[in-house]
């Protein structure tokens, strides 16, 4: 694992677009990990000002989002796909066949998650994984005790989450309390993997995340783990992390980062 610390928001939200630009120009037939929730909402806001200004080309990427709501139906206003709709589809030159996310409208919720992982297999895995973190420290839903070799599955959301997450539905009521979610193993499995998170509300569970030790209780820790993981913060969000001074150094210092600084 690596931890790069940008001093703002939008500086760790460019850093996180540019290596998604740079993906996406070596290899035009990426597969994407993609994320939702409030903090990816700039870097889709960055790739789309890339693909209106630069030409940044999406028509031959293939993507998978990390998880969906249960039950709402289909193009619902909360649900991910609308998110993802909304924030990044609509706006670049993406085959929507070529967008994936969980079915979690599908009556059939186990052979939906069967299907979802085949077709992640089917299109050779995933070449980058984006993620966030929530407040109980998950990646995708996957809540506090998630196996480490868990595959997509239905989950039951924590109260934590829900009161993270329920203002975003009107009424926040509509929440669905449970989600489809790849699953721990099925994240770890991507080539490479980039969680972003900004904000002081993200300094506890950040340190925890990164410096503190591998347990199921928070899924997010499992990426120390991962052979090629990279952690971009912003300064709040960096502020509870104890090695703070090391991890700039080794920024400073990998030629991989030259051009980044
Ligand atoms: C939801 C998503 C997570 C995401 C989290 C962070 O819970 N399922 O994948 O990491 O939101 O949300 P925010 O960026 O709004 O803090």
């Amino acid at each position: 694992m690596e931890v790069i610390i940008r001093e703002t928001q939008q500086d760790a939200v460019d850093l996180t677009a540019l290596l998604l630009r740079d993906l996406l120009s070596s290899k035009p037939h990426a597969v994407l990990g993609l994320a939702t929730g409030r903090t990816m909402e700039g870097v889709y806001r960055r790739l789309v000002e890339m693909h209106l200004g630069a030409g940044l080309d999406f028509s031959l990427c293939r993507t998978f989002n990390l998880d969906e709501y249960i039950g709402l139906p289909r193009g619902d206003v909360g649900s991910y796909r609308h998110y993802m709709y909304v924030h990044l589809f609509q706006h670049v030159n993406i085959d929507l066949r070529n967008t994936h996310l969980p079915r979690g409208e599908s009556d059939d919720l186990e052979g939906e998650c069967v299907r979802y992982e085949a077709a992640i297999a089917e299109c050779g895995g995933i070449d980058l994984q984006l993620l966030g973190i929530g407040r109980t420290g998950h990646i995708g839903f996957n809540e506090p005790l998630s196996a480490m070799y868990s595959r997509t599955r239905a989950k039951a959301l924590s109260p934590e989450t829900l009161r993270q997450n329920a203002g975003l539905f009107d009424p926040p009521s509509r929440m669905p309390r449970r989600a489809l979610t790849m699953g721990v193993g099925t994240i770890l499995e991507a080539r490479r993997c980039l969680l972003l998170a900004t904000g002081e509300e993200k300094a506890g569970i950040i340190a925890q995340a990164v410096e503190g030790p591998v347990t199921s209780m928070i899924s997010a820790t499992a990426l120390q783990l991962h052979p090629r993981c990279t952690v971009i913060v912003d300064a709040p969000a960096a502020a509870h992390l104890q090695n703070q001074d090391y991890y700039r150094w080794v920024f400073e210092n990998e030629p991989e980062w030259d051009g980044y600084q």
